[in-house]
Order: C-alpha cells, then structure tokens, then sequence
C-alpha cells in the first residue's frame, strides 16, 4: 500500500462522514430547520424593511442598527442572529423544528395569539420579554428571551398583526 492511497481513503471516508451528517440533518430537523444557522452572515440593511416592526421580526435588529439581546435560545442565534421569522417563519405560521431545539414552533400570527389563545399585548410580552406563557409556565428555552425596549415589543405585536 503507498501512502497515495491511504490520504484518498481517508478523504473518502471525511466526505462520506460529511455527506451522512447532512442529511441526517435535513432528515431530522427538515431543510428549513437545517438550513437555519447558515442564513444570516450579513448585517441587516434598515432599508430593505417597511417598518421597525418588520426589520427586528425578520432579523432580530431594529431600526437603530442594534441586534435585540437575548437570554436563552439556541447556539447559532448567538453565532449568526436571526428574527422571529428564523423560527417562526416569515410568515409566523410556526410549524418549524427549529435546528438544536427539539421542538416546534407555535403560530404567532396577532389574529391566533390574540383570538384563538385569548393572549392580550401584555400576555405577548410577557412572552417575549420573560419567556413566560399566559398561564404562567416557563416557555421552552429554545424560545429566547428578548430584551426589548418598550417601543420595539410594540412595533413588533403591531407588526404580528399584518401578518394574515
Ligand atoms: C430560536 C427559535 C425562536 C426564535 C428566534 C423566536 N422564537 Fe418564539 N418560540 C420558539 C419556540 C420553540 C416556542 C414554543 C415554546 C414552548 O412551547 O414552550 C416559541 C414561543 C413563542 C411565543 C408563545 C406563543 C404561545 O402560543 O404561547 C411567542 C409569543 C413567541 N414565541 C414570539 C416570538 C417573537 C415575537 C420572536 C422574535 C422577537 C420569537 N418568538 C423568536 C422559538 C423561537
């Protein structure tokens, strides 16, 4: 056996190993899911969204250019940030398996949060801001915990309402 041999045997075996974890990947979160700690390595332009609202529910940054802070919520959110929209999709229907969480996103459209769960804006808050549900149980830490001004959470549910 000449050592030739041996690296490409090594470099199939890498490639093989590489090809298997992906798609074991995609098999167990889905391609949204999977995909989800690749998506955003460019800082957001302000320019591209119609409101505040809009900008931080897609990208996690407002309209001043500063990323929202967040407790909790999985690795690659720190690594790459990312919205509501990353986990709840971009149109906050939910039914993702977010990457590294074990568990599926709910539906924060305002007309479900509001009329089918009976969540008033402060409920929605206390959700976002405290990772705490409506009826006082801690949310799945895969939920981050934002740390929202006042004004953003707002411009945020105002933005969960155009959302049909
Ligand atoms: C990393 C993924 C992730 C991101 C990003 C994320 N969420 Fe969530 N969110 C979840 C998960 C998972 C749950 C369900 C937690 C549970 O059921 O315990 C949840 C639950 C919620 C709930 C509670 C819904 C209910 O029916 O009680 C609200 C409201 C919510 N998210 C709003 C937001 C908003 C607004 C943002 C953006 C500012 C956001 N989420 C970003 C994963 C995420």
């Amino acid at each position: 056996m000449n050592s030739r041999f041996n690296i490409n045997a090594v470099l199939i075996a890498l490639l093989a190993f590489a090809a298997g974890f992906l798609a074991a990947n995609i098999f167990h979160y889905g391609w949204e899911g999977s995909m989800m700690p690749y998506q955003q390595y460019r800082f957001p332009n302000k320019a591209e969204y119609s409101s505040n609202g809009e900008m931080i529910f897609m990208t996690g940054v407002n309209e001043r250019e500063e990323r929202i802070p967040f407790t909790a919520g999985p690795q690659w959110l720190y690594m790459h940030g990312g919205g509501c929209a990353s986990c709840h999709g971009a149109d906050g229907r939910g039914g993702i398996y977010p990457m590294m969480c074990g568990i599926r996103t709910p539906d924060i459209r305002y007309s479900t949060l509001a009329e089918m769960h009976g969540m008033s804006d402060e409920d929605i808050i206390r959700a976002v801001t405290k990772g705490v549900d409506d009826e006082g149980e801690q949310l799945d830490l895969c939920m981050p915990r934002w740390q929202m001004s006042e004004k953003d959470i707002r411009d945020v549910i105002e933005y969960l309402k155009q959302l049909s």
